[in-house]
């Protein structure tokens, strides 16, 4: 039997649902894969709970009830004394200090799965940083979740990549917030601002949708597609068109954002009105490989293609290559959600452990 030994660092909305997939799947995963997943600690911001034995079924009570204050130093110590081979460290944080943990979670033993886009997308120089560490130390990096959630964009253009396939483009609706909200509002009479107020409502915005509206998500993701394929370029390299109003932008409070955020409708329904009748508007980011151009923005679409015809909170993406030609591969399907993301990060996991010794 394989083993593997996780410590997670995250237990919001991803990393409790990853608990609990992984104690669900446990057994069918030592059945079919030969795979044991330990988790011999779970840790959030503050505090870090040290499993003694496989008791999870109740570890939330116990990362309550018995967690503890913690320096990351604390964890390095613990799982060397304790001599826990095959180390794989779990972030599911959205933090930026937190990563800069990396490169001593990897000098300390572990390889590292990411749901956090954070380090794929700082400086070039920290991006090319992290994986001679990785090399020099022989440790894995797995992050499908940055893109897209559970579904496997990543993976396939890596695969072309390293097969020596030329991917000449890569378009796409990156954000199933923006997803939702052009999808509804080129569907149904409301304002803008109405639909916008009713993705909040269904979570499907972060609390300030001026994150989701500024674009900066849709391009990072862009960026770490592009890195992928070899592209060295800089997030302030990126073409990103703010849907914010420069009077709501950063600089006035997420209240007063609230309180005008009918001053967004005026743009938005002349750009409606100004559609042909098979036209919709889409925001999507889009990676020309052959420019080394990132771009996000809104574009009209018919409605009857890929991007046109999506529906409720879907993510798309178009990869477009040599072999494929004038017909892209399409990945589609929900590409955000707590859920599917859990799943993606237990995928990356179970990946990450055939390239472990037994
Ligand atoms: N939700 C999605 O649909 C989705 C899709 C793709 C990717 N992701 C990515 O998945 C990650 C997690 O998302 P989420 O929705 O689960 O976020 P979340 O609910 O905000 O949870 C974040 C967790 O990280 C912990 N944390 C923050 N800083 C930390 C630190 N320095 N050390 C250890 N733990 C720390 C927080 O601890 P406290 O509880 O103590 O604050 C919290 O438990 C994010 O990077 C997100 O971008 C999410």
């Amino acid at each position: 039997m394989k083993k593997i030994n996780i410590v997670l660092f995250g237990t919001g909305n991803v990393g409790s649902i990853l608990v609990n997939q992984i104690l669900q799947a446990r057994e069918s995963l030592q059945q079919k894969e030969g795979l044991e997943i330990n988790l011999p600690v779970i840790a959030n911001s503050t505090t870090a709970f040290f499993q003694k034995e496989n008791q999870q079924s109740s570890w939330e009570a116990d990362l309550k009830n018995f967690g503890f204050p913690y320096k990351l130093e604390d964890i390095l110590d613990y799982v060397q004394k304790q001599q826990y081979g095959n180390l794989i460290a779990v972030d599911a944080t959205a933090s930026e200090e937190f990563v800069d943990n990396y490169l001593d979670l990897i000098r300390g033993g572990f390889h590292i799965v990411a749901a956090n886009k954070v380090a794929n997308t700082l400086s070039s120089q920290s991006y090319t940083q992290l994986r001679e560490t990785l090399q020099e130390h022989n440790k894995h990096f797995l992050y499908e979740t940055n893109v897209g959630a559970g579904l496997p964009v990543i993976e396939t253009l890596r695969n072309f990549y390293r097969a020596n396939e030329r991917v000449t483009k890569v378009r796409g609706v990156f954000s199933g917030s923006l997803s939702y909200i052009f999808n509804t509002y080129c569907e149904e009479e409301k304002a803008f601002s109405e639909v916008l107020t009713e993705a909040a409502d269904k979570g499907f915005t972060e609390p300030d949708p001026r994150v989701d509206l500024s674009g900066k998500d849709v391009a990072r993701k862009l960026l770490i597609l592009g890195r992928e394929l070899g592209l060295q370029k800089e997030f302030e390299e990126i073409s990103i068109q703010d849907l914010v109003p420069v009077h709501l932008n950063g600089q006035s409070t997420l209240k007063n954002f609230q309180k005008k955020k009918k001053d967004l409708d005026p743009v938005f329904s002349k750009l409606k009105k100004d559609l042909k009748r098979d036209e919709v508007i889409r925001h999507v980011g889009e990676l020309d490989l052959q420019s080394g151009i990132l771009d996000v923005k809104l574009v009209t679409e018919n409605r009857t293609s890929a991007l046109g015809s999506l529906k409720n909170a879907d993510s798309s993406f178009e990869i477009f290559t040599e072999s494929y030609g004038e017909h892209p591969l399409v990945i589609k399907g929900a590409g955000a959600g707590a859920a599917v993301t859990a799943r993606g990060v237990l995928t990356d996991l179970i990946k990450l452990a055939e390239k472990l010794p037994s």
